[in-house]
């Protein structure tokens, strides 16, 4: 078998003569001041996703120079290159629209260039997912370094953090506990430094669970982003993809299914936000392994969640850092995990854990005796009104809420909820269930995280904190609630949901798994024939196009069709026998 090109001899530019596309390579490089010395080198490729528009990446410039730094001092020729970058709050419609847009960016730039590994930074919610799709498809040895967290801020004697804290603010803002003064003064401390949200939040679970599936450094999710800590992972990662080139230790090598699972066991004993769930299989669907909703709720209903972070629980992630970060997670978890799963560091998950610093006594990472949640921190429920599944975080929900029928109020989109739901004249009472439509990938599109429908201020006024609400859309993970999400097929698929109406009775059942529409079949069958008759406008050019036509449901992760792996491997997790 010939070896691939290496070094800068890769991806040759097609002329039809390669020693005259390498010669001109060179030239042209030359002309930035390289030297043949550097030019030989294996070339680790460092993904740079920083901008303006992205202070969760606000320390990628000092990242970047540590990675080259680790690069260099394992004998390698670093060279950074940018690729799209997406922030929550900067990024419209929403972020989960550009996801599937920055993982063609980055896997078609891993191809198109002479890297021999890659060093993958990205840190904001939808940036790591996008990272390890891209990666997964492009076939190069490739290694996460995430930004790390942000520091927490203090308001008037009590820490905060976004954006657990920003949702609680803002909550209380609305119900008129707290003046127009106080919530412009958090403003301005609920985000300490650059980073990622410093709760369990989609950034944060994302860290960790490349941690655990072994595509990340042992050790490298938790520290905060302005940290010694953060700028020496950063170094090594950069040293180790050197190596990686050499071992040839591509990711499909390391994201396999017991890596999968690994992930998913470390997202439900985190806490962690639901959006990992439809990130993981977006993953996964790349390396040809589907995910399992069922068996995923088998794993959930085994795993306690043991991490004292917020939204469930009551640290941020420096705590979870200083209390010894995943590898002491993964500790308390070694029985449930797949310990012969090969990590980024050639090294077998049980290896490094086997090597893992000694735990202490602390109060973030409990024990497998005393967990936050005994078990079941996200289940998924069936039923006609989500036949391909919904799911709901109960770890974060009122328990009395759990098991619950009440009447619908429907709203029909994000713009008629905007436009109601603080209506005087709106009729809804505690024991209602909102339902949201039309927030689905299609519908929205782009799945935005407007699952979390806010509460009716005239009922927040009254003290009432949570309702039951549904919708085919996403949840932050840094926010709480009895918030039944990701109902599939959605709406503007012509899901169940799109037939509900004011007054419709919806049961609850989270014990029995169930969400279902009290509402015979003939009647559904009636309600549907009308709607199809008025069929909603399609976008006509471009990528919202593109991405209505090819976007899949949230248990298939949200990924185009045409970027799944063209064979089948599987299921994640995987059947028992
Ligand atoms: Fe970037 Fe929360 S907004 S991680």
């Amino acid at each position: 078998m010939t070896a691939e090109p290496a070094g800068m001899r890769g991806n040759l530019v097609n002329y039809g003569d390669e020693e005259f596309a390498l010669f001109l390579r060179k030239a042209f490089i030359k002309g930035a001041g390289y030297t043949d010395d550097a030019l030989d080198r294996t070339v680790v490729g460092v993904v740079d996703t920083g901008s303006g528009f992205n202070p969760c990446h606000g320390n990628m410039p000092q990242l970047v120079e540590a990675v080259k730094r680790g690069v260099m001092l394992a004998g390698g020729f670093p060279v950074e290159f940018p690729t799209i970058s997406l922030h929550e709050s900067f990024t419209y419609p929403t972020s989960m629209f550009l996801r599937n847009l920055m993982s063609m960016d980055t896997e078609e730039m891993i191809r198109a260039l002479p890297v021999d590994a890659v060093v993958l930074i990205g840190g904001c919610d939808k940036t790591v997912p996008a990272q390890l799709m891209g990666a997964a498809s492009a076939g190069k040895p490739a290694i996460q370094l995430v930004t790390g967290s942000m520091l927490t801020g203090s308001h008037r004697g009590r820490t905060v953090g976004a954006c657990t804290d920003c949702r609680a603010f803002w909550g209380r803002y609305r119900a008129e506990e707290i003046d127009d003064e106080e919530i412009a003064e958090v403003n301005g401390r609920l985000v300490g430094s650059v980073g990622t949200c410093s709760v369990a939040g989609t950034a944060s679970t994302m860290a960790c669970v490349a941690e655990a599936a072994g595509i990340a450094l042992p050790g490298s999710a938790t520290p905060p982003a302005v940290t010694a800590d953060r700028m020496r992972i950063a170094e090594l990662t950069g040293r180790r993809a050197v190596e990686l080139a050499a071992e040839g230790l591509t990711v499909d090598k390391i994201l396999t299914q017991e890596a999968f699972e690994n992930a998913l066991r470390v997202l439900l004993a985190l806490g962690g936000s639901t959006n990992g769930l439809v990130h993981l299989a977006a993953i996964a669907g790349r390396l040809g392994f589907s995910l399992d909703l069922d068996l995923f709720d088998q794993m959930s209903r085994e795993t306690p969640v043991l991490v004292n972070l917020k939204p469930a629980g009551s640290h941020y992630m420096e705590d979870l850092h200083r209390a010894g970060g995943v590898p002491q997670l993964l500790n308390q978890l070694r029985d449930l995990l797949n310990l012969d799963a090969l990590t980024v560091t050639g090294r077998t998950l049980g290896e490094e854990l086997d090597n893992a610093p000694a735990a202490f006594p602390q109060d973030v990472i409990r024990t497998r005796q005393d967990p936050i949640y005994p078990a079941g921190g996200i289940a998924v429920l069936r039923g006609n009104l989500a036949p391909g599944g919904a799911i709901i975080k109960q770890a974060a929900a009122n328990p009395d809420l759990l098991e619950h029928t009440g009447r619908a109020v429907v709203f029909e989109n994000a713009a008629d909820l905007a436009a109601r739901i603080d209506s005087e004249d709106l009729d809804v009472a505690a024991d209602d269930i909102l339902v949201l439509k039309n927030i689905g990938p299609i519908g929205a599109p782009g799945m935005p995280e407007a699952g979390y429908i806010p509460i009716p201020r005239k009922l927040a006024r009254q003290g009432v904190k949570d309702m039951v609400r549904i919708s085919d859309g996403r949840m932050s993970g840094t926010a709480a609630g009895t918030i039944v999400l990701h109902v599939s097929p959605e709406a503007a698929a012509g899901g169940t949901l799109q037939h509900v109406r004011d007054g419709d009775l919806i049961r609850l059942s989270v014990a029995d798994r169930v969400l279902r529409l009290e509402v015979p079949d003939a009647e559904l069958t009636r309600r549907a024939e009308q709607h199809s008759a008025r069929p909603a406008p399609r976008p006509g050019r471009g990528y919202r196009k593109l991405y209505v036509d090819e976007v899949t449901q949230a248990e298939e992760g949200c990924d185009f069709r045409f970027l799944q792996a063209e064979t089948p491997r599987g299921t994640v997790p995987r059947a028992a026998g």
